[in-house]
């Protein structure tokens, strides 16, 4: 790995509070900064700890815009399924970001292609993503860019593999459709953010982790691209990261 640095702590409340603290850096340096956001279950304690230092006047997001990694295709943003309604519960009605600030893909446009591009062009007209967020899924995709022949470089239309619907149903009742589609940002998109935060919570994600962070370089691992980003820091707890070499984790508590 070129520019990572692997940190190995004893749980998921800890990884919340270490993921927070490189938030709170990256803010305070440059406080109308543009975020990179992910969804899933792994970032919530991060996001529990970013409203608690909210509401300790450690942060202040009135500055910051941001932008989510995904969306499901045809779910309403009203819908307790989609992305934008998991970052208004768990994030931004608890924060002081101007609802403007915040952007998600749509994912009822009529035409993905132009919203697809639509989004690219927000991201480099509000300067480029300053720190991005990735979970891991466990087939390695990051967003939603599933294993591929290719890294697709912008943002796109995806068909999930059933692989990932199967993981993703676990968040959804028993008769709610499970979406099969949905718009990512691309790999290009995310590798140009000028720094990456990873987060990887439990033992499901250990043989995933290592395989992205030591394996070979491959669309078919997504995550794969980032052994060759200058600046990315991945944060596991212990059952994510036991299968990491020593040598190349810190260890803390
Ligand atoms: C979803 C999201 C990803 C997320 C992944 C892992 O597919 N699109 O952004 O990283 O799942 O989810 P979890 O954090 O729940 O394991």
């Amino acid at each position: 790995m070129y520019g990572a640095r692997i940190i190995v702590v004893k749980d998921e409340q800890t990884v919340g509070k270490w993921a927070a603290d490189v938030f709170e850096q990256v803010i305070s340096r440059k406080p109308d900064c543009l975020l990179g956001l992910a969804t899933g279950t792994t970032p919530l304690t991060l996001y529990r700890e970013l409203v608690r230092r909210y509401h300790r006047q450690m942060l202040d997001f009135s500055g910051i815009h941001t932008v989510n990694l995904d969306e499901y295709v045809g779910m309403p943003p009203e819908n307790h399924q989609s992305y934008r309604y998991f970052m208004e519960k768990n994030l931004f009605q608890q924060i002081n970001i101007n609802p403007k600030n915040t952007h998600l893909l749509n994912g009822l446009a009529g035409d993905a292609k132009s919203e697809c591009r639509a989004y690219d062009r927000l991201i480099d007209e509000l300067g480029g993503i300053d720190l991005q967020l990735l979970g891991i899924g466990q087939n390695g995709h990051i967003g939603f860019n599933e294993p591929s022949d290719n890294f697709y470089l912008q943002t796109h239309e995806v068909t999930l593999t059933e692989e990932t619907r199967r993981a993703n149903a676990r968040l959804f009742a028993e008769d709610e459709i499970v979406p099969s589609q949905a718009l990512t940002m691309g790999c290009g998109y995310i590798f140009a953010a000028r720094k990456i935060l990873l987060l990887a919570i439990g033992s499901g994600k250990a043989k995933i982790l290592q395989r992205a962070l030591f394996g070979q370089v491959t669309p078919q691992v997504p995550a794969s691209l980032l052994q060759l980003h200058p600046d990315v820091t991945i944060i596991a707890d212990e059952a994510a990261g036991r299968l990491l070499p020593e040598c190349a984790t810190e260890s803390v508590s």
